[in-house]
């Protein structure tokens, strides 16, 4: 990939507090030793991990079973999630846990919740029997469309208690991505709320279920949570209230004794083509991977309340806001709502207010509080962190440096953690007792997993050349495929080399082996730390009417990494106009949901092509981000000319 250059020259290099690494979970030997353990063993070291941080019913007969593409991991073990959450906390040395907060959690208009580890299992087991009373079994799939409530934490863990797999649908997906994945998830229930807050005001999220299910059989039931308050229809026979059923349940459930391998969640997430993939996460190697993960990179102890800002709709939700904390018996920080409400500072005033000493969120919003002010966090007494980490993208080194500087008043060590919705965990991180840091750098894999930079032929390419980054070893948190799926599977992620996975970032290497991932190499678009296919949005676009044919691409952005740009043909009898540009834009959030409405829409009465019909986007990409041409959006712009000047290099 010689087209991958990387321009960043960061000189400057953090080295671990030593007050800080003294008091870690992992202080410098240790570390040292796992790393090493890590690199000749992984098998070792991993399952010397699941035996400290995973309580098992039966031990595993075998650590690794790999079949490429196909692995499994603690062959033969049994387990269950929500046991290693919840009932281990309870139970012999840990029983003070009880009365522990596993779960803080403030909603937007102030209103709070403290959740005791023994409160929230009495919870989960209610849930997971009304689960069960109506008619969930092991295997089931339940969909969770949700706000930032403990309700969503709470229908998590009592679906891992059953056995059934849940798949969140992020709470600000449409109602035709939503049907979408429930009707490809083959959903038995939904579980949702009336709505949740959102710059102080109530959206609907019920309203949007009933228009997803509408004439899906499989569907039979829809439980509701009552959060605003707002009118909504209950269909009878279907719809049911979540506080109605939970006064007559049973808080007593016992955990299904799951094998390793069972299924544990889909989660949805974009690929190059327009259908999203349901990626697979099972129980044992999952759980492992996120709990030492946790202990490792945010040194997660006792006392700390940790707060990761993810919505639960994201894998980062799912790992780091919900399942690694809680089963590492720590204090999850949970809020409800958009972090500039009801003034520009809330997060600092959250992170005052409840003494949270960890603060786990993503480059976008790091940008948002840098252009919003220094006052803002500089007004509140943030001393009680102790730690911060970033992900979602490529963290530039001026907002690292303001991370480091502003919010973590020069205190606090960063973690810049790599990794995706398919690696279910962490997988290059510095660890902040004894992994110097350098701004923008994620820099090396955690122990126990090998990653590389290959060419697209499979040869390793030499620092500080740029190239594809791979992960050349399985590990225990990876995707067990995609749902319903198997030959996308494999040639998503395992036809580019022979038994190495391909995660889509093109990355470099520099002279101490630390990783510089530069962003994606393919055809998705990471807005706002989350991937968006560009293909999706095309789809989305070609659905209306009045567009003959649209290509979407993404164009740096200063805040959310990269913004979308649409370039659009309309139909034959169409005019373009600006009322036609906010229609196309109000039709893509109707289709996919906010965070894929375009930026910008440019009509063209041509696209770019080579001379086999494929659009050539990088030319598009040049255009999008190009200062000649930004401007007016409802000018046409004709690409004969440009498409015939590059057709000889292209087709
Ligand atoms: C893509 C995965 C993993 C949770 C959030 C996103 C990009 C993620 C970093 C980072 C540079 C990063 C990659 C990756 N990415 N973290 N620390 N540095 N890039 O999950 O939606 O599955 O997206 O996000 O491009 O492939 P996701």
């Amino acid at each position: 990939m010689p087209d991958i250059e990387s321009l960043l020259k960061e000189k400057r290099i953090f080295k671990p507090d030593s007050q800080f690494t003294r008091k870690a979970n992992w202080n410098k030997k240790v570390a040292a030793e796992y790393r090493k353990l890590g690199e000749k063993n992984p098998q070792l070291f991993w399952a010397k991990m699941a035996k400290e941080h995973v309580s098992w019913f039966t031990p595993w007969k075998k650590v690794l079973d790999w079949k490429p593409p196909y692995a499994k991991w603690f062959v033969g073990a049994k387990t269950n999630v929500s046991y290693n959450c919840l009932d281990r906390h309870l139970e012999g040395d840990d029983a003070w846990r009880r009365n522990k907060a596993a779960i803080i959690w403030e909603g937007e208009p102030g209103d709070s919740r403290v959740i005791t580890y023994a409160e929230l299992h009495r919870e989960v087991c209610r849930f997971a029997n009304v689960l069960k009373a109506r008619g969930v079994k092991k295997g089931d799939r339940v969909v969770l469309y949700m706000p930032m409530i403990p309700e969503a934490a709470v229908a998590m863990l009592a679906c891992t208690r059953i056995g059934a797999p849940h798949s969140i649908v992020f709470g600000g997906f449409s109602a035709e991505a939503l049907r979408d994945r429930v009707v490809d998830a083959g959903a038995k229930l939904v579980v949702t709320s009336d709505g949740g807050f959102r710059k102080g005001e109530p959206f609907a999220l019920k309203r949007q279920v009933d228009a997803a299910v509408d004439g899906v059989a499989a569907v039979e039931c829809v439980v509701v949570v009552r959060r605003t308050g707002q009118d909504v229809e209950m269909r009878s026979g279907r719809d049911c209230w979540w506080h109605e059923e939970m006064a007559t349940a049973s808080t007593k459930c016992p955990p299904a004794k799951l094998d390793a391998e069972h299924p544990l969640f889909i989660l949805y997430t974009s690929g190059t083509t327009g259908k999203p993939k349901g990626v697979l996460h099972t129980t044992g190697g999952y759980l492992t991977h996120i709990t030492t993960t946790c202990k490792a990179i945010f040194d997660l102890q006792e006392t700390d309340v940790y707060w990761c800002t993810a919505d639960v709709g994201w894998i980062t939700g799912h790992s780091y806001v919900v399942y690694g904390p809680l089963a590492c018996g720590a204090t999850a920080f949970m809020y409800e709502g958009v972090p500039t409400h009801p003034g520009p500072d809330r997060w600092w005033q959250l992170i005052a207010k409840w003494g949270v000493t960890i603060l786990y969120t993503a480059p976008t919003a790091i940008r948002t509080f840098i252009r919003l002010g220094d006052e803002h966090p500089r007004r509140h007494d943030l001393s009680s962190l102790r730690l911060l980490g970033s992900v979602g993208e490529p963290i530039n080194p001026e907002a690292w440096m303001w991370y480091h500087r502003v919010i973590g008043r020069k205190r606090c060590p960063i973690v810049d953690t790599w990794w995706q919705t398919e690696t279910g965990g962490i997988m290059i991180t510095p660890l902040p007792s004894s992994v110097p840091t350098k701004p923008g750098s994620a820099t090396l894999p955690f122990p126990g997993i090998q990653a590389a930079i290959l060419s697209e032929e499979g040869e390793e390419v030499e620092p500080p050349n740029g190239g594809l980054l791979a992960i050349t070893h399985p590990w225990p948190g990876m995707l067990r495929g995609i749902w319903g799926d198997e030959q996308r599977y494999r040639d998503t992620y395992w036809s580019k080399w022979t038994n190495t996975y391909f995660p889509g970032d093109g990355a470099h290497r520099d002279k101490q082996g630390y990783f510089w991932i530069m962003g994606r190499v393919d055809d998705v678009m990471n807005i706002s730390g989350h991937r968006i296919g560009t293909m999706e949005v095309e789809s989305a676009l070609v659905s209306h009417n009045s567009v003959a044919e649209a290509a979407v691409v993404g164009r740096p952005d200063e805040i959310t990494g990269t913004a979308i740009v649409a370039f659009v043909t309309p139909t034959g009898d169409t005019e373009s106009s600006d009322a036609l540009t906010s229609v196309l834009k109000t039709h893509v959030t109707a289709e996919i949901g906010a965070i894929a409405r375009p930026a910008e829409i440019r009509f063209t009465n041509s696209l770019p092509k080579t001379r086999s019909g494929k659009i050539m986007r990088r030319l598009l990409r040049n255009i999008a981000s190009g200062d000649e041409l930004a401007g007016d959006t409802s000018t046409l712009e004709d690409f004969s000319v440009l498409a015939s000047l590059r057709e000889s290099d292209e087709g």
